[in-house]
């Protein structure tokens, strides 16, 4: 382990078919003001929105609304929750939802009481929080950024054409976070599947980089393979509780920060995405699964112990007469094909991105990380191109 390091994760969490039930105790701890944040609709699809408003109002709680958190949430609508948590002296932000709607909650959080342009100070400057955080917890129903257990908050400036992800610390970490695998059934297979494939580039950003010893690329490779086993059982049958949970849990773990201690971490197509959706709007899952396999070609042969490992403890890879580079080449054909196989999307194109774009995207990408290489702004380019079609 090269590196010190602190772990600390406050989040509380509830996890199983039941774990709504606990969501009455925990509101005691918290004053009568609830803003109630969610998406577009899916949750009173699947009568959750009923069910918490039953228990918000058996607490007595005072409930305002924040609907209509879009996908890639803006600045403007986070502003438009900080208005609401002035006019009602809010006292919890609970989100109802995916990462959107817990990532935005927690930027109204960290913005309500910033003097200054919380956009500038904490997403583009990248300052230390020094205001009261409003608290937040949430109620997860989509899969993938675990957002329900992390610092995380990935605002998009549409006007800037800028997609910024900023991870505070745990004091705007969710207090509780409520996990019900059953909420996820209703999830499409493509929002499903764009969430598993955001569980793996977590896993996989914080495996290639570095190369010493580390039990973190030990735990990686496990959720690895758990998630590799059970996502056709997901695509297969929607309704699998032992696959829906496992995925679940296997999102959390790998982004709560627990699973990159101890070593540097990549988080490149990370950037490359972030900037493909503040284009494209597209699904962040589908993004990076377009992006994660041209971006590995071209880097695998500076980290090559790294990538034969890949394919040898994720993959199976039977290295026996092959070379280290085919092994490692190997690998990636077997990521290749669970991407295919899972029905992820790999063109650009179709998410929505046109030829012209390339050249914007790829130079207004923040691409200061610790991969196996540092790569520039034409090579960015050139991945994009790659993925095009
Ligand atoms: O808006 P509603 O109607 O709720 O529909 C949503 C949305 O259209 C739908 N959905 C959610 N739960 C559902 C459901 N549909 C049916 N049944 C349900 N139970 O799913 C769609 C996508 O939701 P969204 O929240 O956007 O997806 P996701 O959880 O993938 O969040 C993506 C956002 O998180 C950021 C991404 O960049 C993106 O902006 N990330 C956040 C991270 C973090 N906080 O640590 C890290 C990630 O790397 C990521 O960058
Ligand atoms: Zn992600």
């Amino acid at each position: 382990m090269k590196q010190d390091f602190v772990f600390y994760n406050p989040t509380k969490i509830y996890f199983g078919e039941h774990s709504l039930d606990n969501l009455k105790d925990e509101l005691s701890h918290y004053g009568q003001n609830i803003l109630l944040a969610y998406g577009g609709g899916s949750i009173k699809k699947i009568g959750l929105y009923d069910e918490v408003i039953k228990i918000l109002k058996s607490c007595d709680k005072h409930i305002v609304e924040l609907a209509n958190i879009m996908p890639n949430p803006t600045y403007k609508k986070l502003m438009e929750g900080v208005n609401l948590v002035h006019e009602y002296h809010i006292d919890l932000i609970l989100a109802v939802g995916g990462g959107s709607v817990i990532d935005l909650a927690k930027g109204v959080s960290v913005s309500a009481y910033c003097k200054d342009d919380a956009w500038k100070k904490y997403w583009i400057k990248g300052e230390p929080l020094d205001n009261y955080v409003v608290p937040v917890a949430s109620i997860l129903t989509m899969v993938g950024t675990g957002s329900e257990m992390n610092g995380g908050s990935v605002i998009t400036n549409v006007a800037q054409k800028l997609k910024v992800g900023r991870v505070f610390g745990p004091e705007a970490y969710p207090k509780f976070s409520i996990l019900n695998p059953t909420y996820t059934y209703s999830v499409s297979q493509y929002q499903m599947v764009s969430g598993i494939f955001d569980i793996m580039s977590h896993l996989m950003e914080q495996y290639f980089s570095d190369d010493d010893d580390n039990v973190s690329d030990y735990l990686i490779e496990s959720l690895l393979k758990c998630l590799i086993k059970q996502t056709p059982v997901a695509i297969q049958n929607p309704t699998n509780y032992e696959a829906r949970s496992n995925i679940m849990w296997t999102a959390t773990l790998a982004l709560n920060t627990l699973v990159g201690k101890g070593k540097t971490q990549d988080w490149l197509v990370h950037a490359i995405e972030h900037q493909l959706g503040a284009y494209t709007n597209c699904a962040h899952g589908m993004g990076l699964a377009a992006i994660s396999i041209p971006y590995y070609r071209h880097i695998y042969s500076y980290g090559l112990p790294k990538f034969k490992r890949f394919a040898i403890e994720v993959f199976n890879v039977n290295s026996s007469g092959l070379n280290d580079e085919e092994i490692a080449l190997k690998g990636l054909r077997r990521l290749t094909k669970f991407i295919k196989n899972s029905n992820m999307v790999t063109s650009l194109k179709e998410l929505g991105a046109t030829k012209e774009m390339l050249h914007d995207i790829a130079y207004s990408v923040n691409n200061s990380g610790y991969g196996y290489k540092q790569l520039d702004h034409e090579e960015i380019l050139q991945i994009l191109e790659e993925c095009y079609e």
